[in-house]
């Protein structure tokens, strides 16, 4: 084990059965992420972004290979260890932001707090400052619904935040922005990583690809390539 890689990959499968039809989705994907690395991931439709993200994130299993984070084999653990896997060290941001609109931001904030039983003025500490770092304490009392796209976005990447994880899975992050506000949710991703968090955004903008540090480029269940940015290199 190396410190110096929060993720290690080894030869990752995923194949889908259903009603006796076969889809691999996975077929054999090996790579190492640093610790405050942001990693685009990016490929055609049904090329297995999502799914990749699904095993990094142990939302599931792989049918072959492992996934090592912070020198522990996730892919293998049952669900409930899993379950508190993802709850200290991962943090999610769908396109869809997933907000219940029935409580406002600063409860979406606190909701992985409560999972944890975090005391509620801790919570509310926490989940203000959260709110804070993504420039929207002002809205904590609004809902999800009167809040613009890209508000619920940054409402979205505080809750995924305030567990401090130290790794952030985003599928598609600006996927449902205007690209002002799209531009807003990168920099974050990447101040983000710029203070230790390591950041794997899946994405179909070349844009959004374009700022992070290294661009993976999957087709049919394989890595095709790797880019390094080297002007990001060069910045860091
Ligand atoms: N639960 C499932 N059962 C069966 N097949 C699945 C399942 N989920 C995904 N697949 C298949 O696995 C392959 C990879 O799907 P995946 O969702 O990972 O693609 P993707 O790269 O995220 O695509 P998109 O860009 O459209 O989101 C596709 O062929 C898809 O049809
Ligand atoms: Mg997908």
């Amino acid at each position: 084990m190396s410190d110096d890689y929060v993720m290690v990959v080894e030869n990752l499968r995923k194949v889908y059965r259903n009603n006796g039809i076969e889809t691999i989705a996975l077929n054999g994907v090996s790579f190492k992420v640093r610790r405050g690395e942001m990693v685009a991931i990016v490929g055609p439709s049904g090329s297995g972004k999502s799914t990749l993200l699904n095993m990094l994130g142990a939302l599931d299993r792989p049918t072959e290979g492992r996934v090592i984070i912070d020198g522990v084999d996730i892919s293998h653990a049952d669900d409930d260890k899993r379950a508190i896997i993802r709850n200290k060290l991962i943090g999610f941001v769908f396109q869809s932001y997933n907000l219940i609109n029935r409580l406002t931001a600063i409860k979406n904030v606190e909701m992985p707090l409560s999972i944890q039983n975090v005391p509620e003025q801790e919570r509310r500490r926490l989940a203000l400052e959260m709110l804070k770092e993504v420039g929207l304490d002002s809205k904590a009392f609004k809902k999800p619904t009167q809040l613009s796209g890209g508000e619920q976005q940054r409402v979205a990447i505080a809750r995924a935040l305030v567990t401090k994880p130290s790794i952030i899975l985003a599928d598609e992050p600006t996927g449902n922005l205007d690209s002002k506000s799209g531009a807003v949710v990168v920099q974050l991703l990447k101040n983000l990583a710029r203070k230790g968090h390591t950041v794997i955004v899946v994405t179909h903008n070349m844009e959004v690809a374009r700022e992070a540090d290294r661009i993976i480029y999957l087709r049919d269940g394989k890595i095709e390539k790797e880019e390094i940015n080297t002007v990001t290199v060069q910045q860091a």
